[in-house]
């Protein structure tokens, strides 16, 4: 998509869609501009009164231009308080419209509003949310076309916001396919390769096969793969920068290329959408994506853990005890408690590699969904910085980040009899339980956990988002590594 910036009058710019946003209380001051004689010539005030539109955020009015002004269609659209969060809803509400319309052109009028670079930067961003489709899988003619021009008028140009806005666009919309794909087309090894096709010159890649894993020790990953005719892979993908670099982290992602349960087998309806639960891997190939272009001045490590979940005469069972790389032990209670199982490997590992940061991001719990539901993600942390930071990013970039205590009371309901703990902790605060099992196999004081279970992959369209993969927390992550690299 190529983004440009217009100081044009608004009547004569060619489009196939001109959005005109409107924030609350501007009503007729601002289609002045478009409802001049020789264009609407008043049509447009009337217009606003008889559909009683206020300018209240994301409501819209559609209307073909019949040679009024050049644009073939107009879209009105409420700014709300014109605040960034209600015009990156508000223009990622317009690109979602457009899509439905199949609109390759796109300008964009906000009245009152001449938003940062920073915002600038998250409403092109939003815009590409909102114009994201997956439908590779649907015939030609039931498809419609992305948008293939953003055209800003009467806005500042920022050269530098949009290059970072395509930037941590397309690790977004990267992570957004990989989620939607099958589990028939995305599985561990394709999973690497995916991470492999991304090698650059400071982004090296390696992947460990299940002969290497269990070598290393990672007793988790390989039970857990160990009855899918899928084997599992460890990919660590580092960023190196190549001068000087300020810092170092590591992100880790759940790569279960689907979660059927194993043993513990899901029922139908719970199983359905579990090809999401590699969701955290695909974010951290995202965000390395993203990162070889942006080039931070810090090393970052990613490390996803990609494992298929299935039962089988070879399958983990109950009652198993298993051995992490860190060399705790763990007593099975349920095969679909295995994300945490997968992660303790991970963890472990990323500890070694000594990052200042580690935050891991996983679809791990039900219980998260229950608790915050399709929009926010359940950040635990001990570290009130990391938390305070995390949150002041993803309120920027539009995610939902909601933390959750990591509460050591809790940490009995893990105690096994026969191993160092075991996988599940019970009905009750499941979530936080599932934090404190991670905990057990982190060795870094700055370390963030983030349950996307929730805003992942949506069942039906939230906000600006088409129902599937979400690329939930990518934009965030993108914003702290290079407020650290800068
Ligand atoms: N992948 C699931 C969690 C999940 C649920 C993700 C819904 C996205 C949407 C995870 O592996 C799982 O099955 N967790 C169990 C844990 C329980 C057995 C302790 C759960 O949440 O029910
Ligand atoms: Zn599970
Ligand atoms: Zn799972």
């Amino acid at each position: 998509m190529i983004v440009s910036f217009s100081h044009e009058d608004p009547t004569s710019l060619s489009s196939d869609l001109l959005v005109l946003g409107i924030p609350l209380g501007a009503g007729a001051a601002a289609v002045a501009a478009l409802d001049v004689p020789g264009a609407f010539g008043g049509a447009l005030a009337s217009l606003l009164k008889d559909e009683e539109f206020t300018g209240k955020l994301g409501v819209t009015i559609q209307v073909p231009s019949l040679g009024h002004v050049r644009a073939r269609r107009l879209l009105i659209i409420g700014l709300g308080n014109g605040s960034p969060a209600d015009l990156r809803h508000a223009i990622g509400t317009a690109a979602y419209q457009a899509r439905q319309r199949g609109v390759k052109s796109l300008s964009v009028v906000l009245h009152g509003a001449n938003p940062s670079a920073g915002v600038l930067r998250t409403l092109i961003e939003s815009v590409f949310e909102g114009n994201y489709r997956f439908d590779k899988y649907k015939s030609e003619a039931s498809r419609k076309a992305p948008l293939e021009s953003l055209t800003f008028v009467g806005i500042t140009e920022n050269a530098s916001a949009v290059e970072l806005a395509l930037a941590s666009a397309a690790g977004q919309q990267l992570t957004r396919d990989l989620v939607n794909e099958p589990a028939s087309e995305i599985y561990p090894a394709s999973l690497a390769r995916v991470a492999q096709d991304l090698s650059t010159e400071n982004l090296t890649v390696t992947v460990f096969d299940e002969v290497q894993i269990r070598e290393k020790g990672m007793g988790g990953i390989a039970a857990v793969g160990q009855a899918s005719v899928r084997p599992p892979r460890l990919i660590h993908i580092t960023w190196n920068p190549p001068g000087e670099v300020k810092g170092h982290i590591a992100l880790v992602g759940k790569g279960v290329t689907f979660d059927s349960g194993g043993l513990s087998l899901k029922p139908n309806d719970g199983m359905l959408t579990m090809r999401c639960d590699m969701a955290g891997g695909a974010s951290v190939i995202g965000v390395m994506k993203a990162i070889a272009r942006l080039k931070p001045n810090i090393r970052v490590d990613g490390i996803v853990g990609a494992v298929e979940n299935m039962p089988g005469g070879n399958a983990y069972k109950l009652g198993d005890i298993l051995r992490f790389y860190n060399g705790k032990r763990a007593e099975i209670h349920n095969t679909d408690a295995e994300g945490r199982l997968v992660l303790a490997d991970c963890l472990a590992y990323a500890s070694e590699l000594k990052p200042n940061a580690i935050v891991d991001l996983a679809t791990l719990t039900g219980a998260a969904v229950v608790a915050l539901g399709d929009w926010y993600t359940a950040m635990y942390t001990r570290s009130d910085e990391l938390a305070t930071t995390l949150s002041g990013h993803a309120a920027e970039a539009g995610d939902g980040v909601w933390r959750m205590p990591l509460a050591d009371l809790y940490r009995d309901k893990l105690k096994a009899e026969f191993a160092d703990l075991k996988n599940v902790g019970g009905r009750a605060g499941g979530s936080i339980t599932a934090a404190l099992f991670l905990s057990e196999f982190v060795n870094c004081d700055k370390w963030a956990h983030l349950d996307i279970a929730g805003p992942a992959f949506l069942e039906s369209a939230l906000l600006h988002y088409s129902p599937g993969g979400t690329g939930t927390m990518v934009r965030t992550l993108l914003r702290w590594i290079e407020a650290q690299g800068r």
